[in-house]
Parts: structure tokens; sequence; C-alpha cells
């Protein structure tokens, strides 16, 4: 790595459009573009050959040999040799495509995120990318909006411990390492709290809820490291994200320290002008710079306006050299200064690219993340039987790689159909569509060949769901239910097979009470990436055992979301699940108060029994820790994973507190019949709220604790506060 002194005396020899070059990004197709054409990128975004030759980093481009051919213009052209940078959006794979992170999510599994990102990041950086914007960690609690696919889900602690994780993956210890990539955290803040669930929709939160929910996980991420930051397209209590000074000036800079590089949301900065809080291009450049976003991505208020408001005095010289040292450091913590390729190399990505081992990281991944949501006990089924039919538009989709889904191929994935054909012995696939999963599509021609299939088999796999595209950025929905005439088909194929398995694909919890209602077993695989048909079909036959958990609500219809299990208290809660209406207490007159299936949520072939719970001590002291083990025991024939879940909840306090929170969680392994205790560590901080006047403080009294999951406590104790 180059040292400080060089990194400075670069900037000295700098011209203030060298500077504000560095401080800009633009895709890879505006490099590419020939500046001939009026009508390209280029001349849209106002630039000319020269603004292009200083910009600094680069987003998305498609081969290696194009990221070095525009990294070798760029050298040859920077008298002071600064490399440009190169970043993608790697969400959840870059060829090999992981499970979205929803479904990550809901592996409860730490070290599985880690590896995944890992993976991911190795074949990334071979083929050229430096930086992925990735992790997201916006908290959400609305399935309506399209982006809960890309989260971890609703719970803070288990967002926060799962980015952590992916941070390490990407990043690793050294960046200057080849099969590194720098990790940008997005998008800060409170983006997954639109309004209505309608993507880039207002948001409108108080700061308790803020600090309590929404801002944990994305300071779990600069705590692991996290190299970058991406301020969020949405307006926050009215003001939008990159020219928000309470949450980009004092959260992130004075309370956290962040001294990373922030990176603008795609064109925000130009959305300023949008969102109607900047009068022109130039005020919307003032309103960024000023409250520290360092790079603009993909608009050009930088470019075009920054010299002429520096020379104005509406920042200082300093303010300037600070944030370009800030991408210079940057730059140099990749090592890009020794090598600007940072190792990229065709040959190799195309070796790791749907290798073995990553097929296998994949597939495991998928079976982990995959929640069985109902079992009347059809499931497991024998590898025996001589014929299944594998019905639904899911049964041969190959789109099941889900949104973002970076260079992920959806010919490259393995369909439910083939999965299952690979593990059925000797009996017989026969596969029929049946319908559409489209939501305006009411052809019924295809049930007839569906029913006839179902009723000749042995079982019935039935695949459904949304397809990929109705999920991800800009993708959101009012209904939430199956789309078309899926559940129709549903119910005309269970009546011909009552041994049906619904199997799911989609990127949100669904409204699955029609489902639910007649489906005797419901097995969810999300979008479950390349290897989906094979986990599918393993977990189908039991090769491998469904120990996924739910990291978000399932709403019992779209009219309770936004729904969660951490909601606060309210003077007249409504605590039974029964649908009928109690009378002026908090539900609905038409609905059940509790949702389908709870946050915490996920059955297992194996039969967990809680055999009891004990503490090492009933009082809890600041500086002291009380012990909490619970014994489990696999009272079953199968092996297995549990995730044991411990919940707290506060009944008196200065505020009104959640009904619960899950303060700890251990996924561990069992042999069959096997029993062991796990622990928990409770200490005062975890306790902690943010009280009437915004300090962060624990108060004296009873703390409730509570294992199981959110709607189903089996173990409860308490303890006192001192
Ligand atoms: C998304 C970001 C993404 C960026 C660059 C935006 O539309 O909101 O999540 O990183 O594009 O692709």
């Amino acid at each position: 790595m180059m040292t400080e002194e060089y990194l400075h005396a670069l900037l000295l020899n700098m011209t203030i459009e060298e500077k504000i070059g560095q401080l800009t990004q633009y895709n890879a197709n505006v490099f590419l573009d020939s500046s001939a054409d009026i009508t390209g990128p280029r001349m849209q975004l106002g630039l000319t050959d020269e603004d292009l030759s200083r910009v600094g980093s680069v987003l998305n481009f498609s081969s290696v040999a194009e990221m070095k051919k525009m990294q070798d213009m760029h050298m040859e052209n920077d008298p002071h040799r600064i490399p440009v940078v190169f970043m993608m959006d790697v969400i959840h794979g870059y060829r090999t495509i992981y499970p979205i992170p929803l479904a990550l999510g809901c592996s409860f599994d730490a070290e599985l995120a880690e590896t995944c990102s890992r993976m991911a990041g190795k074949e990334a950086a071979a083929s050229g990318v430096q930086v992925t914007f990735a992790p997201m960690v916006d908290y959400v609690r609305d399935p309506r909006w399209g982006r809960v696919m890309e989260t971890c889900g609703e719970e803070p602690r288990l967002t926060g411990a799962l980015a952590a994780a992916q941070i390490r993956g990407f990043q690793g210890s050294d960046l200057t390492y080849a099969e590194n990539v720098a990790a940008c955290v997005k998008h800060f803040a409170g983006y997954g709290g639109a309004e209505a669930g309608r993507d880039y929709n207002a948001v409108e939160c108080s700061e308790r809820a803020l600090r309590e929910f929404y801002l944990p996980a994305y300071k779990a991420c600069i705590d692991a490291g996290a190299q970058m930051l991406m301020p969020s397209f949405n307006s926050l209590n009215g003001i939008p994200s990159v020219a928000n000074p309470w949450l980009m000036k004092q959260v992130l800079k004075e309370e956290w320290d962040f001294d990373g590089v922030v990176i603008s949301d795609y064109n925000a900065v130009g959305e300023l002008l949008v969102h109607g809080v900047a009068a022109d291009e130039k005020e919307a450049a003032k309103l960024a710079f000023d409250n520290g976003c360092d790079i603009e991505m993909c608009s050009s208020a930088y470019i075009h306006h920054l010299k002429e408001l520096l020379e104005e005095g509406f920042f200082t010289q300093e303010q300037l050299d600070q944030a370009v040292m800030r991408v210079l450091r940057f730059k140099n913590r990749l090592g890009l200064f020794e090598d600007p390729y940072h190792g990229a190399d065709q040959e190799k990505a195309d070796c790791l690219y749907l290798c073995e081992k990553h097929r296998e990281i994949a597939k495991r991944a998928a079976a982990e993340s995959a929640v069985l949501l109902k079992n009347d006990g059809i499931l497991p089924l024998q590898e025996n039987l001589a014929r299944v039919a594998v019905i639904g538009p899911f049964a041969r989709e190959h789109g099941i790689l889900g949104s973002w889904s970076c260079n992920g191929r959806d010919e490259e994935t393995v369909t439910v159909a083939d999965g299952m054909a690979a593990l059925l012995k000797t009996g017989q696939v026969i596969v029929a569509e049946g319908c559409s999963n489209h939501w305006d599509d009411t052809d019924t021609s295809g049930f007839e060949e569906a029913i006839a299939a179902a009723k000749s088999s042995d079982a019935v796999i039935l695949c459904l769901g949304e397809p990929q595209d109705y999920s991800g950025e800009g993708n959101c929905r009012t209904d939430i239910r199956l789309p078309g005439m899926q559940m129709e088909l549903a119910r005309r194929v269970i009546a011909a097979n009552p041994k049906t398995v619904a199997v799911l694909f989609n990127g949100r919890p669904l409204d699955l009470s029609e489902l639910d209602a007649v489906a005797p077993a419901i097995l969810e695989m999300w979008f479950p990436g390349t290897e989906g048909g094979n986990a599918a079909a393993e977990l189908i036959f039991g090769r491998a055992n469904p120990c996924g958990k739910l990291a978000m609500t399932f709403p019992r219809s779209v009219g309770q979301c936004p729904i969660y299990y951490n909601h606060p208290n309210t003077g007249r809660p409504h605590w039974t699940r029964a649908a009928e209406h109690c009378g002026y207490t908090s539900d609905y007159i038409d609905c059940a108060t509790l949702p389908l299936y709870s946050f915490g949520h996920g059955l297992s072939y194996a039969n967990f029994v809680y055999v009891g719970m004990t503490l090492s001590d009933h009082q809890l002291s600041a500086e002291g820790s009380i012990r909490v083990s619970v014994r489990v025991r696999n009272e079953s024939p199968v092996g297995g994973k549990e995730t044991v879940q411990l919940y707290m909840r506060d009944p008196v306090a200065s505020v009104v507190r959640p009904v619960q929170q899950l303060i700890g969680f251990r996924k561990v392994a069992f042999a069959p019949w096997e029993e062991k205790e796990i622990e928990f560590t409770l200490t005062e901080p975890m306790l902690r709220f943010w009280n009437f006047d915004m300090k962060h403080v624990s108060e004296p009294g009873e703390i409730q604790l509570m294992i199981g999951c959110a709607d189903h406590f089996v173990l409860t104790d308490e303890i006192i506060m001192k």
C-alpha cells in the first residue's frame, strides 16, 4: 500500500477538476458511448470527454476485458495515475446465485451468510468487481414493498448479525487480497419504512423508532468495518437522506465516527430537485456535498457545480480535500495503486463460476433458508414412490434466482422437476404447469392435464409463487396473494390428490390464508438461487431436514400490513388468535389480529422438546450477567437443527415497550434423540431502550423472558433488573 504522505502529495498536485472527478461515478456505458452520439448517455448527462477522463469510479461493466480496457484508458491519461474503482451490486451471488437475503435471514445462520458472501465476492473479484453495494440492511415491516427480498427481515439484531457476517465474507481481513471486495452498506436510513409499502415513498418515523429498530443494523455494519455507505432515496421526516444533516452529520459522522466513503444512490443527488428540496442542480450539489456525500452516482451536479460552489465560498477547500482523501485512502486500502485490476482474471473467474464447491454451498444455503410453514405429516416423502406429479407454474421454471441476481442466468438454475427426477429412485416424474403465475392471467386450459396428473400420481409437488420481477426495486404490490389462477389450481389439484405438498417461490411474505386452509403441507423456498430445485427435492425427500425460521411475519391478509412481531403494546391489546372481534380492543372486525405465521415460526421433521430453562440468578445488576440455560431434546430418530430463540418483555417502563423482543438466538444441530443445553448470557445493555429524554437506558423492575417463537412461547421466567 502507498503511504499517507504519498496520498497527500497526490492531492497537493491535483487540480480542482481532478478532485471533483474522484467524487463522481458513472455507468460503464457512459464511458464506452461514442461522444458523437448526441442522444447517448454522455450527452444527456452533459459531460465532455475531459470530464469523463477524470471520473474516479465506474458502476457496472460486462467483463474483465471491458474493465481492463477502461482502466488502461484511464491510467494512460491520468497524470497522477490514480486508478478508477469498479463497483457493482453483488447482492446474493455473482454468477452462482445464493438464496435472496430475506431467505438467508430465515437461516438465522451468520456463518452461512458469511460463506455465501465470501463465495460471491470471490467470483465478483475475479470478474473485476472491487466494491459491492451490499449488504442492504433496511429494516422492514411491510411485505408490499418489493425490496423486502433484499433485506434480512424485521428483526434488528438478526439483521445486524447477518449483515456483519456478510461484511466479513466480502471484505475478509485484507482488502488488497485479490479475492476480497469492499462492502457498501445501504440504504441509510429508513428506506424500508416507505409509506404504504410503495417504493421510494416518504418515510415518517420517530427518532425513538429509528434508533431502536432502523439504525442498529447500519451501525453493526460500520462496527464490522464496512468501507462505504449509501444514503437512501427516501425522504426521512421531510428531508431526503442524502441531504439530511441529522442523519448524515449528526448520527453517521458525529455519533458513529464513520470515516469511510459515502456514495449517493443512483441519481439521488439529481432527485433532490424532484423531491422539491433543491431549486436547481447547483443547490442539489451543495446540499449533498455539505451533508457528507463524497461520491455522486450517475447524476452530474458535482461535475457541473462543485467548483463554482467552492469559489463562491459555500464550502471550503479543506472540505473538498477531505472528501477526496477519503476516496484516495479507500482506493489505497484496496491496493489499487499497485494493482489497478485488483487481481481480476477472466480465466480464474470462469473456473469459479458454478464450480462444484459454490454449487454445493448454494444448495446448502437454499435448504437451510427454506421454511416448512405447515406439515400435516405428509412430508418427508419416500424416495421409492412409483410416480410423482410436479405441478404448477414453478414446476419447471428456471426463473428462481430472484431480483438482483447480478450475472446469474436463469437457464443455469436447477428446476424443481429436475431436482425431483434426480432423487426419485425408480419412479417417474410427470410435469404439468396447470396455469401461469401472472396476476392478470385467467387461462385455466392447463387445469385438466394438471388434475389428471395429480390423480394418477402417488404424490404431488405443487410449485406456486410470484414471478421474480414481482419483487425487487420498484416492484411493489397491493395484493400479496398468489397471482393469477394459482389458488384455483391448488384447490382442484389438492381435491384430486390430497397427498399434495405446496412448494413456494416468492420474494416477500405472501397472504397464504387460502392455501393454508387447503394444503396439507407448505414449504417456503423463497427465491433459492442456482441450486433451488435440488435443495427443494432434498427437503421434500428428507435428505435435508427443514430448519429455517421466518425472519418476517406472514400476514393473514394484506389489510394487516404493516405487521411485525415486535410492535408496541397498546392500552387495549387483543391477545387471542381467534377471528372473533372482541369489541373496543386493538383488533379488526373481519380478521384475526395475529398473523398467519409469525416471526420465528418454522417446522422440522425432528421433534424438539423444550425441557426447561434455568437462570443462574434472578437479579441482574448493571455490571453483572445472568446465564440462561435452556435444555432441548430431539425426541425423534432424525437429526436436525433448531434455532433456539430468547425473547424478553419489559412490562413496565417509562415509555411503551414492544410486546416482545428477540434478544438472543442460537442455531444448534442435534443428533437423533440428543439432548443439549443451550446457553445465553444476559447483560444490562441488552435491556436498554430510548427513554423520554432519548437516553439509551435500562430501568429497574421486572423483565420477562420467553423461549419459543414470537406467537408460541414454550418456556417463560422472569428476572429483576436492579
Ligand atoms: C439501488 C441501489 C443500487 C444502485 C446501483 C439503485 O437503484 O437503489 O440499491 O446499489 O441502484 O445499482
